[in-house]
């Protein structure tokens, strides 16, 4: 079975091909030459990854998934979730965007958030979701050098460390896009 993954994320893709079973082949959107940027215009994680993978659906008639992810603050009433890679504009910037963050939340300690990760998988017509959630707080200094984003700053529960101090090996296992992986993968195998 083709699957796609609606994504121009190479790494994302090899990531995946790692874990899926034999009998699935996994394209990625330039592998089926689609070179368009899919517009996220939805205000919550689970309309963009729908609109991306609904997209390819309808387009190529191939099965395929998306995923979208977020950093979602309690204090800032879930913000910024699904603006995280433009919360300080359009340049997708980590470094304004953390320190807009820090701005946002002076003043309060130990403040919590979530990283969420919502996967849509369009399977023959039909729609179906998955979300992981990873629960922590926001640290008012940057630690480590692994990772993206908001990855220095953020302490996962029941660590001491930042995911960019953590590394690959260990957030590969507990983070909010392994665990909506796990739960594809679940679904998947049923359908083949
Ligand atoms: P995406 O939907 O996975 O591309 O993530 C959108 C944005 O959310 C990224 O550009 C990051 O700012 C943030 N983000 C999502 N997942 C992570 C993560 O695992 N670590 C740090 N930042 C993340």
């Amino acid at each position: 079975m083709k699957l796609i993954f609606a994504t121009h994320n190479k790494n994302k893709v090899e990531e995946l091909n790692l874990l899926v079973p034999k009998s699935i082949s996994l394209l990625s959107l330039e592998d089926i030459h689609c070179f368009k940027k899919i517009e996220e215009t939805g205000s919550k994680l689970e309309e963009n990854a729908k609109i991306k993978a609904d997209f390819v659906y309808h387009k190529y008639g191939l099965n395929c998934f998306s995923d979208d992810s977020g950093l979602e603050v309690e204090a800032l009433d879930g913000a910024p979730g699904v603006y995280s890679a433009r919360y300080a504009g359009a340049e997708k910037n980590n470094e304004a965007n953390i320190e807009k963050i820090w701005r946002e939340l002076r003043g309060i300690p130990n403040p919590k958030a979530c990283f969420r990760s919502v996967f849509h998988l369009n399977l023959h017509g039909k729609s179906h979701s998955f979300e992981g959630r990873v629960d922590g707080t926001v640290l008012f200094e940057k630690r480590g050098s692994k990772g993206f984003g908001y990855d220095p700053i953020f302490i996962p529960e029941g660590y001491e460390k930042t995911f960019a101090e953590l590394g690959d090996t260990i957030k590969n296992k507990i983070s909010h896009r392994a665990k909506a992986t796990v739960k594809l993968l679940q679904l998947l195998k049923q359908h083949l």
